[in-house]
């Protein structure tokens, strides 16, 4: 796992968004896994900028985000899909038919968990991976627990992360208690992962990764550890405290 201590959360997004930018560069019909919540924003401007002004191109870019909250269609305002769209996608010249969201709105749940897998394994696995960290250690919703599941599937959301997400709404009851998210089966066969960090809130959590040498579900981030790539990138005060 490699370390990359940026100084603050501007220069964290740009480090970030040059991995993605070089990434596309090489491969224009690259499959990227994407992550919501406050830490990518930065990064998401940074790669709308270069697409504005170098003419980075989206148009062969797949993509598949990590996870949507239970019951929220794609136009509620705190929906995932809603985030992509005003925070990414509806600025650069993604293909809309290579944009995969899980659907928190889908009638049979375990079914589109099984298709979202499935359509990750068809489209050759996920090339290069944006995760965040939940205070907990969670990566995308795969919350500390006794046991992970490698699927895709519906989870039930620690009472840390729906305090902490209250913030995107307008009150603590509207926070979904569910959500579907992406197994830590594709995550951790995505080829390259690139996990971000930015603040003081998030010092805890990280100083716990850095000095783990144990896999376990408690912290489900520490099973970055097994992976040949990652490479995580925080600023000062999530390195700090
Ligand atoms: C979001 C996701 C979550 C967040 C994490 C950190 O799609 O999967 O794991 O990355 O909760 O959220 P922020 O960035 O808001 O601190």
């Amino acid at each position: 796992m490699k370390i990359v201590v940026k100084k603050d959360y501007e220069s964290m997004s740009k480090a970030a968004s040059e991995i993605f930018i070089e990434a596309i560069k090489v491969k224009p019909d690259i499959t990227l896994g994407l992550a919501t919540g406050s830490t990518p924003k930065g990064m998401y401007k940074e790669l709308i900028k270069v697409h504005k002004e170098e003419g980075l191109d989206f148009s062969k870019v797949k993509t598949f985000n990590l996870d949507e909250y239970v019951g929220l269609s794609h136009d509620h305002l705190s929906s995932y899909g809603y985030y992509m769209d005003n925070e990414f996608f509806n600025h650069i010249n993604v293909d809309r038919r290579n944009i995969f969201i899980p659907d928190g709105k889908a009638k049979d749940v375990e079914k589109h968990c099984r298709e979202y897998d499935e359509m990750i394994i068809n489209a050759g696995g996920i090339d290069l991976l944006l995760l965040g960290i939940g205070v907990d250690g969670h990566i995308a919703f795969n919350e500390p627990a006794d046991a992970l599941s490698v699927k895709a599937r519906i989870v039930r959301l620690a009472q840390s992360t729906i305090e902490v997400n209250s913030r995107f709404f307008n009150s603590i009851e509207e926070v979904p208690k569910t959500a579907i998210t992406m197994g830590m089966g594709s995550i951790l066969k995505s080829k390259k992962i690139v996990l971000l960090a930015n603040g003081v809130n998030k010092s805890h959590v990280i100083k716990k990764l850095l000095k783990q040498d144990k896999v376990t579900p408690k912290l489900p981030v520490s099973f970055l550890l097994l992976h040949p790539d990652v490479t995580v990138i925080v600023d000062e005060l999530a390195y700090n405290g």
